[in-house]
């Protein structure tokens, strides 16, 4: 079975919203995904997703009140088929875990699945109003799309 982990620094706003998002579509279509998500950063380990994340995707129809963040390993560069960070910033810090060539290639920047090559980067919502979660909502119901639309 496909495994995709969804990564960010702090894995309470962006990337359970990726996880979450995913993981509905794959469910909406009956495909069978395993998605998880964690962060570069470890000042969250066990805490809930951020409850203007978790708000937004309700407003969608979408509960990731149960998720718990936790920071990326080394193990997970072997356990998961594709890993997809917010920004630049997590894929230079998720490279340095990785131990071969064919794990780097695992690692790809989600708006890409949007516009390909364009390397944007997911914005840190953390410091902003709703309008902020909004905005990354929107972008990666955009992407995780892609995703389902090429599985
Ligand atoms: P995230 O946002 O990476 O999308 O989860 C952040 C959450 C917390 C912090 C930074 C970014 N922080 O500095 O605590």
């Amino acid at each position: 079975m496909r495994k995709i982990l969804m990564v960010c620094l702090g894995n309470i706003c962006r990337s359970p919203l990726a996880h979450g998002i995913l993981s509905h579509k794959a469910k909406e279509k009956k495909i069978n995904l395993i998605v998880d998500s964690a962060g570069t950063g470890n000042w969250h380990t066990g805490n809930k997703p951020d409850s203007r994340s978790i708000n937004i995707a309700k407003k969608f129809g979408i509960d990731i009140s149960n998720q718990k963040a936790r920071q990326i390993t080394k193990d997970d560069l072997f356990e998961y088929d594709l890993i997809y960070v917010m920004d630049t910033q997590n894929k230079r810090d998720v490279y340095k875990l990785c131990t071969n060539e064919s794990q780097k290639l695992k690692v790809k920047l989600i708006l890409n699945e949007v516009n390909v090559d364009s390397n944007n980067s997911v914005p840190d919502p953390y410091y902003d109003e709703i309008d902020g979660f909004e905005e990354v909502y929107k972008l990666l119901n955009e992407a995780c799309q892609k995703i389902i639309d090429k599985i």
